[in-house]
């Protein structure tokens, strides 16, 4: 409720999901879609170096890669403001986006920057794209973001304190090609953090203000996918079977599930994990970072919790355990990570007051503490 109006849930997935072992195999028939266009190609730069970008685009028969655009991580305005002109200047009237989360948002920002005319970043806020963007397709390559269904994307400028996020209808890719075989060259790690970022995302449907019986329908089935399949996941990156194609079946569920942990997500908002992971102070990677906050916000607002979503935390605890992951920034190799700073950038941040279970700063203090973040005055509670 707010001011006394009732606030009803919705729940919206406008995103066309074409999913499947193999299904990239149709990109030529579903780019035709848009009227053989003129593509404007966004991709994590790693997937150029591991061959994966040659075999997603193959051999092109209907349409035309209109400006190709190399991705690094935690992208800018600048890098979109490239991309862009790079895309105009061949024409490009569609966009195909591969990769994880950095080349799919700045992937969505090319297509709303092909039909809107100011910089990116004057489109910062909710729903302030005026004109419908370009078509974005896009295949992602890990089983975290869920920016393929999101429409959302963020991006990152050194000279401010906090990220860009761009959001609203219409911002979402038209289609996401969900096809495991992108995923069997991910190294273990970055395949672990990423599928408990998703698995956060599911996390953090059921315990928000804003879940509805869509929501967490969605959110269970996802969350028990990921502690399903992540381990047969993880062994197969270490131990080749990943490579060959032999954990294909765990692989496509684990992509499945992170795109539907991000419809939950994104139709519930999020909450305290992602409140706590906001802060540019902390430069810890955002999977890293969620995964580490997971299990003790997850205990935090246990009794707020569904019995069938209770259920899983056990299950949580269990999954990291046999991952040998010890949700600790100390003993995962960083030392030095701000309590003081999660807290302060948790305040400015609309997922806290989304978390069903209301955190004073004294109970965040509790929380970071239990993840091995650090306190260097005792005064945790002098902003309440
Ligand atoms: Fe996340």
């Amino acid at each position: 409720m707010t001011g006394g109006t009732p606030v009803f849930p919705r729940f919206t997935v406008p995103t066309q999901v074409i999913t499947g072992v193999g299904c990239l195999r149709q990109l030529e028939g579903i780019i035709a879609e848009f009227g053989s266009p003129e593509v404007a190609v966004v991709a994590d730069v790693a997937l150029d170096d591991a061959g994966v970008l040659g075999r997603v685009i193959g051999d092109a028969m209907t349409w035309r890669v209109a400006g190709l655009s190399l991705i690094q991580a935690d992208p800018g305005v600048e890098v979109v403001e490239q991309a862009v002109d790079d895309a105009r200047a061949a024409g490009a009237t569609c966009v195909l986006a591969v990769g994880g989360g950095s080349a799919l948002g700045v992937g969505k920002a090319v297509g709303i920057r092909l039909t809107n005319d100011q910089q990116i970043d004057a489109y910062e806020g909710r729903d302030r794209v005026t004109r419908r963007p370009a078509p974005t397709i896009a295949v992602p390559t890990t089983a975290g973001s869920g920016s393929e269904v999101s429409n959302a994307l963020v991006l990152h400028e050194k000279s401010r304190d906090n990220e860009i996020v761009v959001r609203g209808q219409g911002c979402e890719p038209r289609v996401a090609v969900l096809d495991a075989t992108v995923l069997r060259t991910l190294p273990r790690q970055p395949l672990v953090y990423s599928a408990l970022d998703a698995l956060s995302h599911a996390m953090e449907a059921l315990w928000a203000r804003g879940a509805s019986y869509f929501t967490t329908s969605v959110a269970i089935t996802a969350a028990r996918s990921i502690i399903d399949r992540l381990p047969t996941a993880a062994a197969g990156a270490d131990g080749g079977l990943n490579a060959s194609g032999a954990n294909d079946a765990a692989l496509q569920e684990l992509l499945e599930a992170s795109s539907a942990a991000n419809m939950a997500c994104g139709n519930s908002a999020l909450a305290l994990v992602h409140a706590l992971s906001s802060s540019p102070a902390v430069r810890v990677p955002h999977g890293l970072q969620n995964a580490v906050l997971l299990p003790h916000v997850a205990r935090f607002n246990e009794s707020y919790l569904g019995v069938e979503a209770a259920a899983l935390l056990p299950r949580i605890d269990a999954l990291y355990a046999e991952l040998s992951l010890v949700p600790s920034f100390e003993s995962i190799g960083y030392g030095a990570v701000d309590g003081r700073r999660m807290i302060e950038a948790s305040l400015h941040n609309p997922f806290r007051s989304n978390n069903r279970r209301a955190p004073s700063d004294e109970d965040l203090a509790g929380i970071l503490l239990r993840a091995g973040a650090t306190f260097t005055s005792r005064r945790s509670d002098d902003r309440r």
